[in-house]
């Protein structure tokens, strides 16, 4: 039983240090560096683009000022995780609007007068 546990522990060991790919690593460092200051990620991962307008994306986000160190490898990432043959993201909200989003009460007060 005990040798069982060890086993399964040092598989479960081994396959997440396989499984981490440090190019995804550094890429998701670069995103959240150099992409996250004026917008949350949600923006970025909702998004299903191919690699050219990934790439127009990025250009135009480092025109806005997106200190981007690393361009390629935030590209390749983009397209890989959040490309056109990925899966459709969660949506935010439930179709009647109920679920998903707690912040709706608080933001649906009226604004005060000008
Ligand atoms: C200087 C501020 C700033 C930075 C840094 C920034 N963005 Fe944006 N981004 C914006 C603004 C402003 C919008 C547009 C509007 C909005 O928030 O609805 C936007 C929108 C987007 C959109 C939605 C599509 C569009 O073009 O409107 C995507 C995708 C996106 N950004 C990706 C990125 C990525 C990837 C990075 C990092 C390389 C990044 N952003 C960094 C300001 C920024």
């Amino acid at each position: 039983m005990r040798a069982g546990v060890l086993v399964l522990g040092c598989w479960a060991l081994a396959r997440a240090v396989w499984a981490a790919d440090p190019n995804v690593e550094l890429a998701k460092m670069e995103e959240a560096r150099s992409c996250l200051a004026c917008h949350g990620d949600r923006i970025i991962h909702a998004q299903r683009l191919s690699r050219e307008v990934w790439t127009r994306e990025v250009v135009k986000m480092i025109g806005w000022g997106a200190p981007v160190r690393d361009r390629e490898l935030l590209i390749d990432y983009l397209a890989a995780q959040y490309g056109e043959g990925q899966p459709e993201p969660v949506p935010e909200q439930s179709g009647d609007g109920t679920k998903g989003d707690l912040r709706r009460p608080e933001s649906a007060k009226p604004l005060p007068k000008r």
